[in-house]
């Protein structure tokens, strides 16, 4: 059933680009049937590319065998159809497509190819299970809205490219087996055949090599490169993603920082046509956690955390008292017009924080008429009582929700996570709106209680902050690198650090990490031997591409703006990889499966 295109069967234009400058020509349109609606002598197909859509009519005008042939169309089979565009008739403009005034009366139709009834409708903001969409991504990619998030994908980069190439930046590209890169999370390995036992990593980020580039002189680097990073799967990460990734030298931080500020006010005025203020605002990470209780801030509503620590450290309430005194501390958000709560959706809120590992959630509402109601006010003197109340400033109308342990991780993690939570519950976010910031002086280092070290907090290659220095030995935990994040509406869009480049400094730091010489010098031998012949001051940064995407259009789940994403398990659903390995490949590898 399906012919094929002959030299004469040549496209006019995309489908959705036809407008009334078109009625009268004669045209050729390709693409597939978004539906056929057959009303006994007359057929109207709506044909549908990534531009948009044309209606196909079909008459008593029409060649007799030609309306057969549109009379079996059906839902995505491909067609090529040659025409004439005419006005439509008054009552049969369809105000809600571009192409709505237009249809081409159809002179010949070939049907290049057919289609099965598809497994969901190729309509925009379909509801379909994403398992399914996944299993079926060529399909779901066909959707308007997906189309719409893959091409704009392809636009940033275009952007990122021009701007960076503005401004002197050289693009090259870095391998993609290499030695092991250790940015925090784990390597995927390949195993080599020519040296069996041995195997490459696949790039958690191009560090390294980036670095290098810049021993080697390339002043300023550019990549937009593919990593790869063996870690548990959220909205907002998969296994292998695209980062923006540069490096320059003879900069400092604020260099980095002035450049990035000059590429975000391009890419959100020429993709979003919106005009961003620079400078950006700057906050060191201390601030971030006790105003936020997070390193990635979502500054577009208040809610913001107060230590009550000072308050409450003496009374008799021990979930109170008993944090403070073991090193942890209270800490307390004003939800504004929270009193509207019911106590249904504050004990939610409750269960909500204990999944951030908090005990519990104390609250105290004052209704609007003035009511109080409180879990935790019977345990406290009046004075220590009104105490909370005036340095939260709490008036009627207003929730007090509070969380004290002695682990102020969970303190800052349970009411990180809740402010968020309690914004999106209230509507609080403005569609549309964008807060950018940068977070600096994060800590050097990140102490594991699990496995009693030391680990980097952005990566081992970045510059401690030199008025730290002195601590390195004594107290590391306290030690600032010289490291900042970029943060857009609370999720981290990129980040980067001063590096590096001193070999002594190096060393030190591989030390700290609790590797030994010969461990640090088998591992990164070769880039402490290249800082002995003239290494540059540099800095870079990194971007992730899918998150920079997925923020610019409003998106929360960055497989929406990935053409073949992975799901949760790490598995891709059409392929179905990862598979086991043919027998003799893995003989070859001289690798044995253990079941
Ligand atoms: P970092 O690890 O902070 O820094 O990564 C930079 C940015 O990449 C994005 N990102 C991810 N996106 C999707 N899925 C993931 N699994 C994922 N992991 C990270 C984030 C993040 O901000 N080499 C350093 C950069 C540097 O120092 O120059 C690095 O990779 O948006």
């Amino acid at each position: 059933m399906a012919e094929l295109l002959d030299k004469t069967d040549k496209r006019t234009k995309y489908c959705g680009t036809f407008t009334t400058d078109d009625i009268g020509k004669e045209v050729c349109a390709m693409g597939w049937c978004q539906r056929q609606r057959d009303l006994g002598g007359l057929i109207f197909i709506d044909l549908r590319d990534r531009s948009g859509i044309i209606q196909l009519a079909f008459d008593s005008d029409t060649p007799k065998n030609v309306s057969e042939t549109a009379f079996k169309v059906r839902s995505e089979f491909v067609l090529c159809a040659k025409g004439t565009v005419r006005a439509r008739s008054e009552g049969a403009v369809n105000k809600n497509i571009p192409t709505g005034k237009i249809e081409i009366s159809v002179k010949e139709l070939k049907i290049l190819s057919t289609s099965q009834t598809p497994p969901f409708a190729i309509i925009e903001n379909s509801d379909v299970k994403p398992e399914l969409r996944l299993k079926y991504r060529y399909l779901d990619l066909r959707r308007p809205d997906m189309q719409k998030n893959i091409i704009a994908r392809s636009k940033i980069a275009k952007i990122t490219r021009d701007y960076f190439e503005e401004n002197g930046f050289i693009e090259i590209e870095t391998p993609n087996l290499i030695k092991p890169t250790p940015e925090g999370a784990r390597d995927y390995l390949v195993p080599s055949r020519v040296h069996p036992g041995s195997f490459y990593a696949l790039p958690q980020s191009p560090q390294l090599y980036k670095q290098l580039l810049m021993l080697s002189g390339f002043d300023r680097y550019i990549q937009i490169a593919r990593c790869y990073r063996d870690e548990d799967l959220r909205a907002d990460r998969q296994p292998e993603f695209t980062q923006i990734d540069e490096e320059l030298s003879f900069v400092t931080q604020d260099d980095v920082i002035e450049i990035n500020e000059g590429f975000l006010k391009r890419l959100f005025k020429d993709f979003l046509g919106m005009e961003i203020m620079t400078p950006l605002p700057r906050m060191t990470y201390a601030e971030a956690m006790e105003r936020y209780g997070s390193d990635k801030p979502d500054t577009r509503f208040a809610l913001e955390l107060k230590n009550i620590s000072f308050l409450v450290k003496n009374c008799s309430f021990k979930v109170f008292a008993g944090a403070v005194e073991a090193g942890g501390s209270v800490r307390a958000i004003n939800i504004k017009g929270g009193a509207k709560f019911s106590r249904k959706e504050i004990d939610s809120l409750a269960d909500f924080v204990k999944t951030y590992k908090a005990k519990g959630l104390a609250w105290y509402k004052k209704a609007e008429g003035g009511t109080v109601s409180s879990s935790y006010a019977k345990f406290l003197t009046e004075e220590e009582n009104n105490s909370i109340l005036e340095f939260m400033d709490i008036t009627p109308g207003d929730l007090l929700v509070i969380v004290g342990d002695p682990d102020n991780d969970i303190v800052f993690d349970s009411l990180g996570a809740l402010r968020r939570e309690v914004a999106s519950r209230m509507g609080l976010i403005k569609p549309g709106d964008y807060k950018l910031l940068w977070i600096t002086e994060f800590p050097l280092l990140e102490y594991s209680k699990e496995d009693g070290r030391y680990y980097a907090k952005h990566h081992p290659f970045t510059m401690p902050m030199e008025e730290d220095l002195c601590y390195i030995d004594s107290d590391p935990g306290r030690v600032r690198a010289i490291a900042y994040d970029i943060v857009i509406n609370g999720t981290e869009a990129g980040g980067g650090s001063v590096r590096i480049h001193v070999p002594e400094i190096q060393q030190k730091m591989f030390s700290v990490l609790g590797m030994k010489k010969e461990e640090y010098e088998e591992k990164f031998g070769f880039l402490l031997d290249a800082y002995r012949y003239g290494a540059p001051p540099h800095a870079g940064l990194a971007f992730g591409l899918d998150r920079l995407t997925s923020l610019l259009l409003g998106i929360d789940d960055i497989r929406d703006v990935i053409a073949f994403p992975k799901v949760q398990n790490a598995s891709e659903l059409m392929t179905g990889a990862p598979s086991p390995a043919d027998p003799k490949a893995l003989n070859e590898l001289m690798i044995s499966v253990n079941e």
